[in-house]
């Protein structure tokens, strides 16, 4: 499973994104990219237009102006359904899980997408659809071991921790097989050692199946040891970009965390 980890070519390039809600603007001129098998952090101010990003990228908003380019193909009119066919997979700043479901059925329901056979054949457990079900749970059950969540897959989610609950939504995602995995705040109300956990995973997804990882997250220790580059945003706009220390040492990035007025 071990793979080296090289940061190959852009695969994802944003230029010139604009958007804004009514009068809110939300994003304002930002262009940034992200390379194969990079870990990219977005950075930045409560409301600073970090989630709202993300639902750019993968076709939540669409951007009044700006260009999205994947894998050189310039994207129009994206959606989310799009988005996920091709290979682009997220989770939520708010978790987005059936509580009453277990752990093996969520992460089950990140194979939607992969799965061939329609419903009345899959209800009818008719051949196909039967063979194709057991490739599905072996691909669960190998995200389950991936995880280490083995003794709690028959566990229904809502009764697990809130830093379980998020283990399980990376695990949906992941079930999509996913290029480039959007992660909205995947530490966010955990406590140190679960915030350990999860960056010790988010890096081995990333060392191990070489998926590409956009990831927003507000503690600066763990932005600074798992990301290779970072984009600083405040207020819609773009104020930093580059290595953790780069962005460490901008001006305009202290200012805007220091909360000077501007
Ligand atoms: N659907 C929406 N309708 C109206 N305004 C919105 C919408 N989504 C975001 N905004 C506004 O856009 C701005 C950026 O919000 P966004 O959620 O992207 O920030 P954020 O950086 O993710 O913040 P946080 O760290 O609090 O999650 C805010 O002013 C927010 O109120
Ligand atoms: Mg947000």
């Amino acid at each position: 499973m071990t793979q080296t980890r090289k940061i190959g070519e852009v695969i994802l390039d944003l230029q010139g994104i604009s958007l804004s809600f009514g009068g809110v603007k939300a994003l304002t001129n930002i262009s940034f990219n992200v390379k194969e098998h990079e870990i990219r952090a977005i950075i930045g101010p409560n409301g600073a237009g970090k989630s709202s990003m993300l639902n750019v990228i993968n076709g939540v908003y669409r951007p009044q102006l700006g260009e999205i380019t994947y894998r050189g193909v310039q994207r129009k009119d994206m959606n989310t359904y799009a988005a996920a066919k091709s290979g682009i997979a997220r989770t939520f700043q708010n978790i987005a899980l059936f509580k009453g479901m277990s752990v093996l059925d969520n992460i089950m329901t990140g194979r939607n997408l992969k799965m061939k056979s329609n419903f009345l054949m899959q209800a009818l457990y008719w051949g196909p659809a039967q063979k194709e079900e057991i490739a599905h749970r072996e691909k669960v059950e190998e995200i389950i071991d991936f995880l280490e969540i083995q003794h709690i897959r028959k566990t229904p989610v809502g009764r697990l921790s809130y830093g379980l609950q998020k283990r399980v939504e990376l695990g949906r995602a992941l079930a999509a097989e996913p290029e480039i995995l959007l992660l909205d705040e995947p530490m966010a109300g955990m406590n140190v050692e679960e915030k350990q956990d999860m960056s010790r995973f988010i890096l081995d997804v990333n060392d191990q199946l070489g998926t590409t990882i956009v990831l927003i997250e507000h503690d600066m220790g763990v932005v600074m040891d798992i990301s290779d580059r970072v984009v600083v945003l405040d207020y819609g706009k773009k104020i930093g970009d580059g290595t953790p220390d780069e962005v460490l040492a901008n001006q305009e990035v202290i200012n805007a965390y220091l909360g000077v007025a501007h």
